[in-house]
């Protein structure tokens, strides 16, 4: 879609962070705007190349231990982004075939991509809704087709906390589809965090005035957002130590508009992507 008219519908004149982080996984459905905002900002935060694809490696490892090691079958994956490899769905079927998964994005771009990557398949769905509105989302038909209460199932909010302002009541989203599931369900979170508030105020700053809700937390503010059920081990960490696996399926390359980022947050390991897997 790089150089295409976008399909309708869909809002090209802010830039979109479902386009902007599918970019920094090699992905193309991108616009000259989401293009343009991130190479004005990566100069000042160029360790967000390596974050997001380091969040998209913790995604395969976490949905990797929920199927094999914690026995779940279904999933709803909050902010589910643009469809790329090694989706959820994917990972989850390669190591029990019956798994089934509610894809949820706001942006009508995923919506699109996805319903076209599932033609067909009758175990996963997307659904175009706001990760804020949990009832919207529990009451949605899909969610009722696939889902079974009675059964756990993992609620997978992967960088997309910082998404969530505090002004959203983010507990009660965070917490809202769990405290509705049975005990041995599980939250996988993630979200872009800093100790440095000068940090954190200058990335809010960027991307709330581009029109991208935006909050950048420290650990301790995580610690108190996830605080309830019990994080299993390493615990709540930089994703990158949360089970590392040197072995496990390796990205799309960078691409060569962002490879002079890559490798930065290796001598500036302050802001990272932080969260883990916690069980009720
Ligand atoms: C950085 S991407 C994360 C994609 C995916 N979760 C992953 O970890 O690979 C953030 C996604 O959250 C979505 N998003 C942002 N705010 C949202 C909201 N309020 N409700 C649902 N999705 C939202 C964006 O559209 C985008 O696709």
């Amino acid at each position: 879609m790089t150089d295409d008219q976008p399909p309708t519908q869909i809002p090209t004149d802010v830039p979109a962070s479902a386009r902007i982080y599918g970019w920094t996984l090699g992905g193309k459905d991108n616009y000259e705007i989401d293009r343009k905002f991130a190479l004005e900002y990566l100069p000042h935060f160029p360790e967000i190349v390596d974050i997001a694809r380091e969040n998209r490696l913790f995604l395969y490892r976490a949905v990797r231990y929920l199927t094999q090691e914690a026995g779940i079958r279904q999933f709803i994956d909050m902010g589910c982004g643009l469809p790329t490899e090694n989706n959820v769905h994917q990972v989850a079927r390669s190591f029990a075939d019956d798994a089934r998964v509610v894809y949820v994005d706001i942006d009508p771009i995923v919506l699109a991509h996805g319903r076209a990557l599932l033609a067909g398949d009758g175990t996963t769905t997307v659904i175009n809704a706001d990760m804020r509105d949990t009832r919207a989302i529990l009451d949605d038909p899909e969610t009722k087709r696939l889902i079974d209460f009675s059964e756990p199932v993992a609620v997978l909010y992967l960088s997309i906390g910082h998404h969530l302002l505090d002004g959203d009541d983010p507990r009660r989203v965070v917490h809202g589809v769990l405290d509705r599931a049975v005990p041995g369900s599980h939250l996988v979170f993630t979200q872009i965090t800093s100790a440095d508030p000068a940090r954190r105020a200058g990335m809010d700053a960027a991307a709330n005035g581009a029109g991208m809700p935006w909050r950048t937390r420290s650990r301790e503010e995580v610690d108190a957002l996830l605080a309830g059920p019990a994080p299993v081990e390493p615990g709540l960490v930089d994703i990158r130590d949360w089970r590392p696996d040197p072995g496990q399926p390796p990205l799309a390359p960078v691409p060569a508009e962002l490879a002079q980022f890559a490798g930065a947050s290796k001598n500036h390991p302050d802001l990272c992507e932080y969260g883990g897997v916690l069980v009720k």
